[in-house]
């Protein structure tokens, strides 16, 4: 029987090759002026940023320009603010990485209020997002975090009293996400690593997730076939379009499960570590599959109520194996093997060159949550996930 679930609204998703050059139609919906927010560098700097800007002109839109060098935090948001304050644009369009459309979410959703955008905080603040917002349009560069489709822009402070918190709210969803695979061709080899590992670890971890449910196990094992074919083609050949139109569909799907069923033990480190130090996150993400998926195996393994998760595990080693009549453990230790040969292709890093040393593994399994992990695990097996990556 199906289990009962609810599911999140979805942005207006347009899908496919040369699909930017909707998007001065698609403002147009909304009004005249956009608040443009792009990394520091790439998107503004190439042809494609020219053509747009030509079609933004004859479309007689106006834009101001705001550019994000790396994962917002609230300092960032609250002087954009107060700079735009008085002068709202119609609508907010951020073309970039996920940092990029987590900025230009807050923005939307910051637009008119009063405050700092760490009061709104989940944990870290003591005020409760309205749910209103300028009209906000994603257009990701990069495939990997997905923030294309979730309700949630991360905000981070690195450093002692650092945090890594979302501003959350179901109408924080972008109003329309433009998924052009084109826009991800430029994407280095280093970047294109990182964020598919970071949608292959969402995707993963949603598909375990205590809180998935039928709907996001469908789509969680589409964007995983997608993975399967073109993870390391898009990493080796960048400038394929199939293996970058297949990784931007799994990192959409990604993000559309991570909102339905939550995240893993993976991310929970994730979030702790990235309030303490500068990694990039889909680095942490893809360094720590191998060790947790380990782990969830062999905790699994040893209780009764383990058998559906480790029934899971089969399915996707069964997908990655191309074989059949194998048995459950067969497929089961396929798929770790799987992980282990991807993280070696991908040249992963260890944590340790980020100069995370075991002094902090104590702290990082304290403040890390991973309720939705899909075996319970205490702070021991935390410290033993991360100590095999430093
Ligand atoms: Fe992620």
């Amino acid at each position: 029987m199906v289990k009962p679930f609810q599911f999140a609204r979805l942005p207006m998703i347009y899908f496919g090759s040369g699909k930017i050059s909707k998007l001065p139609e698609i403002v147009s919906c909304y009004g005249k002026s956009v608040l443009l927010v792009t990394g520091a560098r790439s998107f503004m700097d190439s042809r494609r940023a020219g053509l747009l800007f030509d079609m933004f002109g004859s479309n007689g839109i106006a834009f101001k320009h705001v550019p994000v060098r790396s994962e917002p935090s609230p300092e960032t948001i609250d002087e954009t603010i107060l700079k735009f304050r008085g002068s709202e644009p119609n609508v907010v369009v951020s073309i970039g990485g996920g940092s990029v459309i987590d900025a230009g979410k807050a923005i939307s959703a910051m637009l008119g209020k009063t405050g700092s955008v760490r009061e709104y905080l989940e944990v870290v603040g003591t005020r409760e997002h309205p749910g209103t917002k300028v009209p906000f349009i994603a257009v990701p560069t990069t495939s990997g975090t997905g923030s294309e489709a979730t309700k949630n822009a991360v905000i981070s402070q690195v450093g002692k009293e650092g945090f890594k918190r979302s501003l959350r709210h179901d109408n924080l969803v972008p109003d329309v996400a433009i998924v052009d695979p084109e826009l991800t061709l430029d994407c280095p080899p280093e970047i294109t690593a990182a964020s598919g590992m970071d949608c292959f670890t969402q995707l993963t971890e949603a598909y375990f997730s205590t809180k998935s449910n039928e709907y996001t196990d469908a789509l969680a094992l589409e964007g995983i076939k997608a993975i399967k074919r073109s993870l390391i083609r898009s990493y080796n050949h960048g400038d394929n379009i199939d293996a970058r139109a297949d990784m931007s569909f799994a990192a959409l799907t990604s993000g559309i499960c991570l909102a339905n069923a939550g995240l893993g033990a993976v991310h929970g480190l994730a979030g702790t570590i990235g309030a303490l130090f500068d990694i990039p996150h889909g680095v942490v993400c893809g360094t720590l599959m191998v060790p947790a998926n380990e782990l969830n195996v062999s905790e699994l393994r040893k209780e009764r109520s383990g058998e559906a998760a480790l029934h899971k595990y089969a399915i996707l080693g069964s997908l990655f194996s191309d074989t059949a009549d194998k048995s459950a453990t067969y497929y089961v230790d396929f798929f770790l093997d799987y992980l282990r040969a991807v993280t070696h292709s991908l040249d992963l890093p260890m944590l340790s060159s980020y100069g995370l040393t075991s002094d902090y593994l104590p702290v990082i399994a304290a403040q890390s949550d991973v309720k939705n992990n899909p075996v319970r695990l205490n702070t021991g097996h935390l410290e033993e996930i991360l100590r095999q990556r430093l």
